[in-house]
């Protein structure tokens, strides 16, 4: 039985003071609903001071990318290892917003997912199409090719410790929300890949969230499709009321 997990992206928002006062207010107002994992993937800086304040509660905490190689002359990335160190438990890799505007493929992405892996973090591994290769009908070949891509190499025990994120760039910050048919039609393709690469049941337990434009509107009825595992959240992440009503959406 998959379980339901939502997860936050702030992007590039918040200060470390301006986190700590967030997650204060949004750890009583979604304590106790366990039918959904909860994680807020914030900017490194502001790891340490989300840690902190998430002690003790349901929130769990993560980063928006990491770096492939363990340490050196990498200037401004950030390891696995420095991740773990400071409490971190999951990391974004892949998101489209990387690969559009910092060059990231599909070969980066995976070495990024391994390098994470192998040092104990949960990956919430991004995929998705852009608008033209939606309207030329090559959604499904697109995604199973980034998975397929993105995955080569990682065992199906490594699996374990990942989520797949449905992202359709075109729906990211646009206000575009993919219909659930079609969230659930494309997380079905990926699982489907997934069935290819590790066979049905590894497919059947691994969580696929959808994200682009997700919020406490069209969350529940997001949710309610078989092939939808929870939420990658962006600019509704950076509200509480509205995170709590996608979290509640998760609990109904
Ligand atoms: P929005 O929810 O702001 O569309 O962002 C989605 C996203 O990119 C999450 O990673």
């Amino acid at each position: 039985m998959r379980k339901t997990v939502i997860a936050g992206n702030w992007k590039m928002n918040m200060t470390p003071a301006a986190t700590t006062e967030f997650i204060t207010t949004l750890a009583p107002m979604v304590a106790g609903k366990d039918k959904c994992d909860i994680v807020l993937c914030v900017p490194f800086v502001d790891i340490s001071a989300a840690v902190k304040a998430a002690e003790g509660t349901n929130i769990h905490i993560g980063a928006q990318n990491v770096h492939f190689e363990a340490k050196g002359a990498f200037t401004g990335e950030i390891s696995a290892e420095m991740l773990t160190a400071i409490g971190c438990e999951y990391v974004i890799i892949g998101h489209s917003e990387r690969r559009t505007y910092f060059g990231e493929t599909d070969t980066t992405v995976n070495l990024r997912t391994k390098a994470a892996l192998a040092a104990g973090l949960k990956v919430i591994l991004c995929v998705g199409e852009v608008k033209e290769e939606r309207l030329s009908g090559i959604t499904n070949e697109v995604v199973t090719m980034q998975t397929k891509l993105d995955l080569a190499g990682i065992s199906a025990q490594e699996l374990q410790n990942v989520i797949i994120a449905y992202e359709p760039v075109w729906a990211i910050g646009t206000g575009l929300t993919a219909t659930p048919e079609q969230a659930d039609e494309t997380c079905g393709v990926i699982r489907s890949a997934l069935a290819g690469l590790y066979g049905e049941e590894v497919a059947e337990n691994t969580v696929i969230q959808y994200g682009g434009s997700m919020n406490d509107k069209n969350a529940a009825e997001l949710l309610s499709k078989v092939n939808v595992d929870g939420g990658l959240i962006g600019g509704a992440s950076l509200k509480t009321d509205a995170f709590t009503a996608i979290v509640d959406a998760a609990n109904a």
